[in-house]
């Protein structure tokens, strides 16, 4: 991943990404960051790079030109169009969602305003993107800048020792993580939880999911209601094996994932509600396609419930009757052999789930 940082002060941007993790991470070559200063970029002589605003009022404007060069100028070296992302409190705030998204991305621009901000034409021309990194006021846009590639490189394969925690943490699911413990046993008369020493790997995620949602709903309700739990149901006897468990993985960590090949199952009636997410994998060679789709989902029941197809394909007239069986249908995402034997691939469709899931349940509550 590598980050160019358009500044007046590359030294608060070096300052902070040159050490601990993010230098470790900058030392393997794993993270590259670049500051450019605007100012080498001014249109006069005397190296100004703001001036009074037009209309009169308090502080001074960066000019356009020097920051369309400087932009200008890391084009031209990457030959590509890279996102640019302006760093300014009037953008959209910042969340682990747009955090994944960005980290996508191997190059981006991050441009950082001072003083009243930026003359608004270049930033008309030039800027993708406009990210805040909280609702106050800063004096520039690098706190922001090293609060973004702080985020983002901990998605950068490597950069974590540990890379299933970028993953699984706080926010993950819309969920504040569960507390931790570790060595002694016994601090101030306080004991670690029992379960957390019995072993039983099931019960300590059962125990952890339940934290998790405890704790958001105390401290984070407004989180909690944007939490959704995904179940992936498999109906097909030529999925492969693994790909239910690397969908659910690649989604979320409390994921529910149903055998739907297995008669029982088909013949118990399964309800769910308006925060349930279905990811429904249809085989090529389902029952549903040549007996009877309808028959597939007579003993599924939905109450306003999301769902996606991951097959590539729709089965006719299945709008109606998701709708009739209280589902909603949010979209379909063929999964590949390629797409199932890259992560990278996989997180790319997990995400797109994700941010879709976070965008028609946030149409849904202003409905
Ligand atoms: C004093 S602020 C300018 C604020 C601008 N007058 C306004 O009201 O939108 C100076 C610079 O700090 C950065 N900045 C301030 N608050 C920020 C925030 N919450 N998130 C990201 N950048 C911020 C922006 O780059 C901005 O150009």
């Amino acid at each position: 991943m590598n980050y160019y940082v358009l500044t007046l002060f590359p030294e608060m941007i070096r300052s902070t990404v040159d050490i601990s993790i993010l230098g470790r991470a900058k030392a393997n070559g794993l993270i590259n960051v670049e500051t450019v200063n605007i100012r080498d970029y001014s249109a006069n002589k005397h190296n100004r790079v703001d001036d009074y605003p037009y209309g009169g009022g308090a502080g001074m404007v960066m000019e356009a030109e020097p920051v369309y060069r400087a932009v200008e100028s890391v084009k031209a070296k990457l030959q590509t169009k890279p996102r640019v992302v302006y760093l300014t409190p009037q953008g959209r705030v910042l969340n682990q969602t747009i955090v994944e998204e960005l980290a996508m991305e191997e190059n981006l621009i991050l441009l950082c305003g001072h003083y009243e901000g930026i003359d608004e034409r270049v930033l008309q021309e030039a800027v993708t993107d406009y990210i805040s990194i909280g609702d106050y006021v800063l004096t520039g846009g690098e706190l922001g800048a090293a609060v973004l590639i702080d985020a983002i490189s901990r998605f950068v394969p490597g950069v974590l020792n540990n890379q299933e925690s970028a993953w699984f943490e706080s926010m993950q699911d819309n969920l504040l993580e569960y507390p931790h413990y570790t060595r002694p046993e016994i601090w101030h008369e306080m004991a670690v939880p029992e379960i957390l020493l019995s072993g039983d790997h099931k019960k300590i995620e059962d125990w952890r999911h339940e934290k998790s949602l405890e704790r958001t709903k105390e401290r984070r309700p407004d989180l909690l209601a944007r939490s959704v739990r995904y179940h992936t149901i498999f109906y097909g006897t030529d999925i492969p094996s693994e790909l239910p468990e690397k969908l659910t993985k690649a989604v979320t960590r409390y994921g529910e994932i149903l055998d739907y090949n297995r008669r029982k199952l088909q013949k118990t009636r399964l309800s769910f509600g308006p925060s349930d997410v279905i990811l429904f994998i249809l085989g090529q060679d389902d029952p549903a396609s040549t007996i009877d789709f309808r028959e597939a989902f007579r003993n599924l029941k939905g109450r306003g419930t999301l769902l996606y197809f991951l097959s590539g394909r729709v089965p006719p007239d299945s709008e109606i009757l998701l709708l009739e069986k209280g589902f909603l249908f949010a979209g379909t995402y063929l999964l590949t052999e390629q797409t199932i034997s890259q992560e990278e691939e996989m997180s790319k469709i997990a995400l797109e789930i994700r941010k879709k899931t976070d965008k028609m349940l946030a149409n849904r509550e202003i409905i």
